[in-house]
């Protein structure tokens, strides 16, 4: 692995409160000082560029054991790197579901030969069943770096009591996917929409319902606990008052709960179709206040692989979309062309704040630390499936003109994507 000197690039690093042109160093596969670079270097013309820490997506499904006909470990890190992501948490919703420490093994050896960094989510219980425990020291053991049932809610509540207490003295998070599974279950968000196409629709109230739940847990026993996809305009506001009230609530939202609103289900066209729902304008509005305000700390992508096939059938198909390879473009083009944030900002709650919730050393390019990061450019281009590089192209974003292209990016110090 050569040594790589990245010249005259615009360093945008808000961890070590950098905001200015510069050299960045990388040596045996760290942050160096640039002074000291001489010898066989290979040498990255930055001018026109900006650099930034690799991204952290708390929230990838990788579908690998099991499903690997929509991605696979090698795959969705490929997608990761095209979209600037160098570190990623990965859900446990896989055949086998992550629930023994064969599995988590099983992960870890595989991702050793992958494009990004992978963190691995044990699953509270068994088979994501709601109701069997797993052994999370067993998992903890086998390397998993959170705690989640993601795709469903921790039915028995006590179970997610436990868990959250388990995580806490282990120092790893505990990821809530938020519903109530007696009120879920339609297609689309519930409202006109709904009505307009004759399906079943997810009402606010169940996602609402599950966040309340989470947030009592959290505020009875004094523990953590990290809120998945939000989108609706309460549960943002139960987030808010529960963080004033010194809950220790983290969140995520992702890009198409910014960009898009059940007014595209209008299409009729899976792709669109997700868990929790594309919601309305209030609500899409209500994140990007959210996010402005700190009320949500990360943006993830719970990109979520589903193969044409299965995607062909607007009622049956399964929920979930990919967005890897376009989160940090439509969030840029949401909230940097939009006015709402600097670069600065839209990085800390891309790289810095989620690296913090993980807790790992990433999100910052201070000297020593691991050499993630992405090159980009302010550039309009057109999402065009057929262009990604994960094996699904079930993308919410197909079409859109967006505004960031990511151009190159490096994980611990090596180059795994350039912009062709
Ligand atoms: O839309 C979704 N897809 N939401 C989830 O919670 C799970 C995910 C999946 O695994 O496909």
């Amino acid at each position: 692995m050569a040594d790589i000197l990245i010249k005259n690039v615009h360093i945008i690093d808000p961890g070590n409160n950098t905001d200015n042109v510069g050299d960045i160093f990388i040596k045996n596969g760290v942050f160096a000082d640039p002074e000291t670079a001489e010898g066989n270097v290979e040498i990255i013309n930055g001018a026109g560029l900006k650099a930034a820490p690799g991204l952290v997506d708390l929230h990838v499904h990788l579908r690998d054991p099991g499903q690997t006909d929509k991605e696979d470990i090698i795959s969705g890190c490929k997608a990761a790197a095209a979209g600037g992501v160098t570190s990623l948490l990965a859900m446990p919703n896989t055949e086998p579901t992550v629930d023994s420490p064969e599995t988590v093994r099983y992960i870890l050896d595989k991702a050793q030969q992958a494009d990004a960094h992978v963190y691995v989510v044990g699953s509270v219980t068994k088979g994501l069943n709601g109701h069997e425990p797993t052994d999370i020291e067993a998992l903890y053991e086998a390397g998993i770096s959170a705690l989640s049932d993601d795709g469903r809610p921790v039915l028995d509540t006590s179970l997610m009591v436990a868990a959250m207490q388990k995580a806490a003295a282990l120092g790893m998070p505990v990821t809530a996917h938020c519903e109530d599974p007696y009120l879920a279950g339609g297609k689309v968000n519930e409202g006109t929409v709904s009505m307009q196409l004759g399906v079943k629709g997810m009402p606010r109230a169940a996602e609402d319902a599950g966040t309340a739940r989470e947030l009592a847990l959290a505020a009875a026993y004094g523990l953590p606990v990290h809120i998945c996809h939000v989108s609706t305009a309460t549960s943002a506001n139960m987030i808010r008052d529960a963080k004033k009230a010194g809950v220790a609530v983290t969140a995520e939202t992702a890009p198409h709960y910014l960009m898009l609103t059940e007014d595209e289900l209008l299409k009729k066209d899976a792709d669109y179709r997700m868990n929790p729902p594309l919601r309305t304008e209030q609500d899409r509005l209500a994140m990007i206040e959210a996010l402005r305000d700190g009320t949500i700390d990360a943006i993830a992508t719970d990109h979520a692989p589903h193969t044409p096939r299965e995607k062909a059938d607007f009622v049956n198909a399964p929920n979930g979309s990919i967005g890897m390879e376009t989160s940090f473009a439509a969030a840029y083009t949401v909230l940097v062309k939009g006015g709402v944030m600097s670069e600065s900002e839209l990085i800390q709650k891309m790289s810095c704040n989620p690296a913090g919730i993980l807790g790992i050393e990433a999100g910052t390019m201070y000297i020593g630390a691991p050499a993630d990061l992405f090159l980009y450019k302010e550039e309009e281009w057109i999402v065009d499936p057929e262009k990604l590089h994960g094996k699904s192209k079930n993308t919410p974003f197909k079409g859109r003109t967006l505004a960031a292209k990511v151009k190159l990016t490096i994980c611990g110090g090596k180059v795994v994507f350039k912009d062709e």
